[in-house]
């Protein structure tokens, strides 16, 4: 049996029939072999919630799933984070309101929920990097992120506190800070501040570019913070609108020493996220936030959309637009779903 008989063209110009672009996804196999992008455990950062008291998880209507955990079981999430290789975790308390006033005085208490959890955390599990909040919006009685004269947030003040709040959250054992306040100059005062106290060591994540966004609702109700916030946060926050001021915001925190960049929120800022890693190369991150979260749950729950399918897709989507890593309340469960 030979194959004299099939026809074969040896002019260049009639061999190329349509191009094909479907012969590459025809079989899994080869489906697996042409994909550009995945997701994988390491990419995970996991946002966890604390409050007070003990053996205590409080769940939040606003995010189904997602509970404020009591310092001992907030260590025990981490335990679980370790197990399941998730690099880091991010730590947000629910201050009780009681604590809360016009300077965030409580930010700086060394015995404050974060730090209490930073030390309960690092005591037990070493493996896991703790990242840290810096903005006052927990601990203010109005809310916002910086101190507010009349109805001026200002900055420089507000920096000075936002130092002295990731100093304390450095010596109770965060790893790395992010500061996500908005403030000018806060990264490279912070930066100065942790090395001149011995705290070269810890790195900065700096949410370079962060949206006044109608996304984080859910955060605000899991902080506590939807209730007191007066106003909003248009003065520091940067406009939905804008993209070149991102970058104008990125190369500044990187002069000023950022370690990592992030761009928050997620999804709807995903040409962000292209922007900064295409410009900067840097270890870049973005932030699914609460209300990308709210949405994917809300429309589950609804029967509209495939949930599983839905978190994995909203997912690859920020590996696709570049990113180093995503913060996302699904940290956990996609770990679990796809392995190590
Ligand atoms: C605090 C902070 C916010 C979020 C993270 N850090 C809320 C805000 O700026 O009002 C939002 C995260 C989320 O929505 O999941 N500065």
């Amino acid at each position: 049996m030979t194959n004299d008989e099939l026809p074969i063209s040896l002019s260049a110009s009639d061999v190329a029939g349509p191009i094909r672009m479907r012969r590459n996804r025809r079989h899994d196999w080869s489906r697996r072999l042409v994909q550009e992008n995945r997701l994988s455990v390491n990419d995970l950062i996991w946002p966890i919630f604390v409050r007070d008291g003990d053996n205590q998880s409080e769940a939040i209507a606003s995010m189904p799933g997602v509970f404020r955990y009591s310092v001992d079981q907030a260590v025990k999430q981490v335990q679980r984070a370790a197990r399941l290789g998730i690099p880091a975790v991010a730590l947000f308390p629910y201050t009780d309101p009681a604590l809360r006033d016009e300077t965030g005085s409580e930010a700086l208490n060394s015995n404050n929920l974060i730090c209490k959890a930073c030390r309960a955390v690092k005591a037990v599990v070493q493996d896991v990097g703790i990242i840290t909040d810096v903005a006052l919006d927990p601990y203010t009685s109005h809310g916002h992120d910086g101190l507010l004269e009349g109805d001026e947030i200002v900055n420089d003040a507000s920096v000075e506190m936002l130092v002295r709040q990731a100093l304390n959250q450095a010596a109770a054992g965060a790893d790395v800070i992010a500061p996500s306040d908005m403030m000018d100059g806060r990264v490279g005062a912070i930066r100065h501040g942790l090395d001149q106290n011995g705290y070269q060591h810890v790195q900065i994540m700096a949410y370079s570019a962060k949206y006044a966004s109608a996304f984080y609702g859910p955060f605000r109700d899991a902080v506590g913070s939807s209730g007191t916030l007066k106003g909003d946060k248009r003065t520091y926050q940067m406009d939905p609108a804008n993209s070149d001021e991102a970058l104008r915001e990125a190369e500044l925190d990187i002069a000023e020493g950022a370690d990592m960049l992030m761009v928050k929120p997620g999804m709807p800022y995903l040409d962000i996220a292209r922007r900064l890693k295409d410009t900067f190369q840097m270890p870049t991150y973005a932030y699914q936030v609460s209300g990308e979260f709210a949405m994917i749950e809300a429309a589950a729950a609804n029967g509209w959309i495939d949930r599983e399918k839905a978190i994995l897709e909203s997912l690859l989507a920020f590996k696709r637009a570049g990113c180093d890593g995503i913060l996302t309340y699904f940290a956990a469960e996609v770990a679990e779903l796809i392995g190590q």
